[in-house]
């Protein structure tokens, strides 16, 4: 997204008013590989910070906490599926943090998995173009699912859960982290705030989902011991803020980009400063 626009925009543009077959997959097409507000070179996750997002150099550090984290509830030396990889900046991290025996990518973005070509094999995992609500596995393949940030885009949650439980062993772990919403909008200026980011994202609406819904979902696919907690003001409060200082460097971006930038990081901000949006991690056991 660094140069001018390109047709993948232009196809992002467009199907931000109609949404085609597969509009995750049209976003991060137009989104790229050197997305220039990314918090470090290929990462895309909004980071687990210290602090409240002031300090620039705390955002590479942020982003790798967050996947740590997540990757410590995984199980040590297992077969581990990560669903919605991103530019695969994490597999490499996951890689070493649950000293996987193997680990495999699932990404519905094709262009992403060619991206991250090189840190997939530095991670010796194997990438998948799929979907996560019909993963191309076999039952108890796994023992480990991790999913950073993906499955708002996915086309049904249970979906996803239901997959997740179909291919982990007895025994495995789904850990994932997610946006829920704590409400629906209430006033004209969240809805606009609110439509602005599903269009913007490719979300379907019907993925606004609570916490608690979220968790019922996760029991409701067969998972025990589910634990989970909010961590917006760790996570989406220091990443907007960061975010915003970034888009006052006049290297980051084209002025275009960053006057869209702006504009969406201020709708993005109303959900969050109205308390509509959070952050949320979960783990999830198969007995
Ligand atoms: C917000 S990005 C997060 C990427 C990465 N986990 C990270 O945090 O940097 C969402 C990811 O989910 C992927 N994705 C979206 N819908 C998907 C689906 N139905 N099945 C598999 N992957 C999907 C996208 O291609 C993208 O890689």
């Amino acid at each position: 997204m660094g140069g001018g626009v390109t047709t993948a925009n232009l196809r992002h543009a467009v199907g931000m008013l109609r949404f085609g077959r597969n509009p995750a997959a049209t976003v991060y097409d137009s989104i790229g590989s050197d997305f220039f507000l990314a918090l470090d070179d290929g990462w895309l996750n909004l980071g687990l910070w210290e602090g409240d997002g002031s300090d620039p150099s705390e955002a590479p550090t942020a982003v790798r906490r967050l996947v740590t984290r997540m990757a410590n509830d995984l199980p040590a030396g297992g077969d581990v599926l990560d669903v919605g990889n991103g530019l695969a900046a994490q597999d490499p991290v996951i890689a070493d943090v649950a000293s996987t025996r193997h680990l495999t990518a699932l990404n519905i973005t094709l262009s992403q998995l060619q991206g991250g070509r090189e840190r997939l094999a530095a991670a010796r995992a194997t990438p998948v173009n799929g979907d996560a609500s019909r993963m191309p596995f076999a039952p108890e393949s796994f023992d480990g699912v991790i999913s950073v940030e993906a499955a708002f885009h996915f086309p049904s949650r249970p979906g996803f859960f239901a997959e997740a439980f179909r291919v982990l062993r007895p025994g495995g772990v789904l850990t994932f982290s997610d946006v829920p919403v704590l409400r629906f909008p209430a006033t004209p200026r969240e809805l606009i705030a609110g439509v602005a980011m599903l269009r913007l994202w490719g979300i379907r609406a019907q993925a606004a989902a609570t916490p608690l819904e979220i968790e019922r979902q996760v029991a409701s696919a067969g998972f025990d011991d589910v634990r989970s907690s909010l961590e917006g003001a760790r996570v989406i409060g220091p990443a907007f803020r960061s975010v915003r200082a970034r888009l006052d460097e006049p290297s980051a971006g084209s002025a275009p980009e960053r006057l869209a930038a702006r504009t969406m990081l201020r709708e993005a901000e109303v959900l969050w400063e109205h308390g509509v949006l959070e952050y949320l991690f979960l783990t999830a056991r198969k007995s």
